[in-house]
C-alpha cells in the first residue's frame, strides 16, 4: 500500500479511518478495497502504523457513505470513523484552541468524545498527554455547545492523534464503531480464571452479541460445549454465568473451574466428538487449520447440535483477509446445503493475535 498523502489534508477530505492491530494494515486495507463496490476510493496506510485510510475521490454525505459501506462487516477494524478533517500543524504550545475552533466549524453536535491514538509504541507514549488533555477538551467543547452526552443518537466525535502535531477528526454512530476508545476493552482478569485467553471470550461476548443477546443466551440453566477447553479460561466465562459446560480436551482443566461443579470434563477429540442432546452454545479454541475448523463449526449449527457458536480461526501469517473470506465461503456452503439461514459475525478482537473470532447462529 502507498503511504498516506499529505497534500490534501488542509481541507475536509471525507473518507473512512480504520484502526487495526499494528501489522494488520494490509488486511484491513484489502477488506476495505473489497467491500465498497460502489465507491471511488483509494486505500492508504503504512505498515505497522495501526491504521488505514479509505480516501474517497469525492466527499460524500455521512449517510450516503454509511449506506454504501457497512462498517459492521469489517473484520480487521477495531474502531472506525468517517473523517471530516486532518490537521497537520497543531502548535505544541496550545493544541486546544485551534482544535476547538475547527470542531466548532463543523457545526455539528456530538454525543461523546473519543480521544484516540494508533495502538503503537509512539501512540502509547501519548497516553499521559491524552489523560491530561481529554478533560480540558471535553470542558471546552461542552462550553462551546458541541457536546450533548444526553443525546446518544448524535454522532460521536473521534479525535485521533498521530504524533504530537497531527490530528484526525472524525465521526461515527455508537451503533457502528466500538464503544471503547481505539476499540480496546478495559477488561479485568478474573482471579479464578486459569488463563488469559478467558479475556478473549469475554471480549467476544461483549463485541459480537448485543446486550439483549447476552442476557437471553448466557444464563443459568443453559448448556454449552467447549472444544479444546484446557486449562479452562473459556469454560470459566460460561460457568461464571451459570451455564453447564462439557469441556472437551485431553489436557487437564484447572481446579478453580472444576470446583464450580458445573463442568463435565471429557478427554476426547474435539474434531469428531458430538453431544447426545442439542446444546445452546458450542465454543471452540482448538489450534487447527481454519479451513478445517470452519466447516465443523457450520456443521454443528446446521444440524442444530448447538444453537449458537463462538469460535476462533487461527490465521496464517500472510493473506489473512483471503483466509477469512475462504472460511466465510466454507461456512456459507455448509449452511446453504442444509437450507439454513444464518448470522455470521467475524472480528479481529483486541485480545486476538494471529486469529479472528466468529459468532455463528441460525437466523
Ligand atoms: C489455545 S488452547 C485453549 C485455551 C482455552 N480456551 C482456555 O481459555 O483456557 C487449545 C486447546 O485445544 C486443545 N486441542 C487441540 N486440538 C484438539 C482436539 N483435536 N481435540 C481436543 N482438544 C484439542 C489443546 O489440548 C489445547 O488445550
Amino acid at each position: 500500500m502507498e503511504s498516506i498523502p499529505t497534500r490534501h489534508r488542509a481541507h475536509d477530505a471525507l473518507g473512512l479511518l480504520v484502526q487495526c492491530r499494528p501489522g494488520f494494515e494490509a488486511d484491513a486495507g484489502q477488506e476495505l478495497q473489497a467491500s465498497p463496490a460502489r465507491l471511488a476510493a483509494a486505500v492508504h496506510g503504512q505498515p505497522q502504523s495501526g491504521f488505514v485510510f479509505l480516501a474517497l475521490e469525492q466527499a460524500l454525505p455521512h449517510d450516503e457513505l454509511r449506506r454504501r459501506l457497512d462498517v459492521s462487516r469489517l473484520v480487521f477494524a477495531r474502531q472506525s470513523c468517517q473523517v471530516l478533517a486532518v490537521i497537520d500543524d497543531l502548535p505544541e504550545r496550545d493544541r486546544l484552541t485551534p482544535l476547538v475552533q475547527r470542531i466548532e466549524g463543523f457545526q455539528e453536535r456530538f454525543s461523546a468524545l473519543l480521544l484516540e491514538t494508533p495502538d503503537t509504541n509512539e501512540g502509547k507514549q501519548q497516553s499521559g498527554f491524552l489523560r491530561r488533555f481529554g478533560p480540558l477538551l471535553e470542558a471546552a467543547l461542552g462550553k462551546a455547545g458541541c457536546l450533548r452526552p444526553d443525546s446518544p443518537h448524535l454522532p460521536r466525535l473521534h479525535v485521533f492523534f498521530v504524533g504530537a502535531r497531527q490530528v484526525w477528526l472524525g465521526v461515527s454512530l455508537a451503533s457502528e464503531g466500538s464503544a471503547w476508545p481505539m476499540g480496546i476493552p478495559r477488561l479485568r482478569m478474573p482471579k479464578e480464571a486459569p488463563s488469559r485467553s478467558t479475556l478473549k471470550l469475554a471480549e467476544a461476548i461483549l463485541t459480537l452479541l448485543s446486550p439483549d443477546e447476552q442476557k437471553s443466551t448466557l444464563r443459568p440453566g443453559l448448556t454449552a460445549v467447549d472444544l479444546g477447553a484446557a486449562p479452562g479460561g473459556w469454560s470459566w466465562q460460561l460457568v461464571s454465568r451459570g451455564l453447564r459446560v462439557t469441556a472437551i480436551d485431553n489436557g487437564p482443566i484447572a481446579p478453580s473451574v472444576t470446583a464450580t461443579g458445573l463442568i463435565e470434563h471429557l478427554r476426547a477429540d474435539g474434531l469428531t466428538w458430538r453431544p447426545k442432546k442439542p446444546v445452546e452454545w458450542m465454543v471452540c479454541d482448538m489450534v487447527e487449520q481454519p479451513s478445517r475448523i470452519a466447516p465443523i463449526m457450520a456443521d454443528w449449527v446446521a444440524t442444530a447440535r448447538c444453537r449458537r457458536s463462538i469460535f476462533n480461526l487461527k490465521l496464517p501469517m500472510k493473506k489473512r483477509h483471503d483466509e477469512v473470506e475462504r472460511c466465510r465461503q466454507l461456512i456459507d456452503q455448509r449452511m446453504r446445503a442444509a437450507g439454513v439461514k444464518y448470522v455470521l459475525r467475524i472480528r479481529h478482537l483486541y485480545h486476538d493475535r494471529e486469529e479472528v473470532t466468529c459468532y455463528l447462529t441460525r437466523r
